[in-house]
């Protein structure tokens, strides 16, 4: 594939960056994922919000809105995604520097990496999954699209360890999100979600499955659901940019509702499917 470094368009195994990077000394950087549906990003002015959001919180200024717009239309384009479905990766890490040093010098020119692969895509209602529940053992800043991604990574090697693909993390018995996705619980027909605050990521399939529950006439409490109401579920599903919808049908031995994929569920992932053509 063709892969964006730092300005150029260059084969995948052919792009280097410098050992002395910030992102490869420090985990210094910034990530975004987009899904891209036949040829087109879906709700790529939102993850473009959310990127800028997370570089100003860190402090690094990379380009304008055009630049970024392009980077995306040109990745698509020469890699022939023109009727396919992918997923791009874009990062930022502050840059290169002559010596390692925690504290970054002023004027560092920000490296910039993007790249796209094969989006898999389920267009009939994904089997419901088993998960387990973890405590939330990540830092404070949750709502900073971080490389830094280690704590993620514990956790997910824990969920594999057991034999399950994303564990449902809690803080204090408050149910926060999963290493790579947010929760949703359906209780009484209504929808709760941890709220967008330092302990999340503020999801963009999160924030557009609350608009659609919304047209729905689905009611939405971003209020976080708590381990001890789990075996009280009616439904549970996670969302994220690759696995859009997806019902959870049980957590370790709690079996959710009946272990099927609910009807409140059912209808978000319905609608979800609708919303991208
Ligand atoms: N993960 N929470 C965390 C911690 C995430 O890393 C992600 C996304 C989400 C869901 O966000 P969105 O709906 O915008 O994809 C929630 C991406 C896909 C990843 O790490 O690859």
């Amino acid at each position: 594939s063709t892969v964006y470094l730092n300005g150029d368009w260059i084969a995948a195994e052919h792009a280097k960056v410098s050992v002395f990077d910030r992102g490869f000394l420090f985990a210094d950087g910034i990530y975004e994922v987009v899904p891209v549906y036949s040829g087109k990003p879906f709700l790529l002015e939102r993850h473009l919000a959310r990127l800028y959001r997370s570089l100003r919180e860190i402090g690094i200024s990379v380009a304008d809105d055009a630049f970024w717009h392009e980077l995306v239309h040109d990745l698509i384009k020469r890699n022939n995604y023109g009727d396919a479905n992918g997923l791009i990766y874009m990062q930022v890490t502050r840059g290169a520097e002559a010596s390692r040093t925690h504290l970054p010098g002023p004027d560092l020119k920000p490296t910039v990496f993007a790249t796209i692969n094969p989006l898999a895509l389920h267009w009939d209602q994904p089997a419901p999954v088993r998960i387990t529940l973890l405590e939330d053992i990540r830092w404070l800043r949750c709502d900073i699209k971080s490389i830094s991604l280690l704590g993620n990574i514990l956790l997910k090697q824990q969920a594999a360890a057991v034999g399950v693909i994303e564990p449902i993390l809690h803080r204090d018995g408050l149910i926060t999100e999963g290493p790579a996705s947010n929760f949703f619980a359906v209780r009484n027909g209504a929808l709760y979600t941890a709220p967008k605050n330092h302990l999340i990521l503020p999801g963009i399939s999160r924030d557009w499955v609350i608009e659609l529950a919304a047209e729905a006439g689905i009611p939405v409490h971003e209020e976080p659901f708590k381990v001890a109401d789990l075996p009280q579920l009616d439904e549970l599903f996670l969302t994220s940019s690759s696995r859009e919808v997806q019902p959870v049908g049980q957590i370790d031995d709690i079996i959710i509702g009946d272990g099927q994929c609910g009807p409140v569920t059912a209808a978000l992932i319905e609608a979800f499917h609708a919303s991208k053509r």
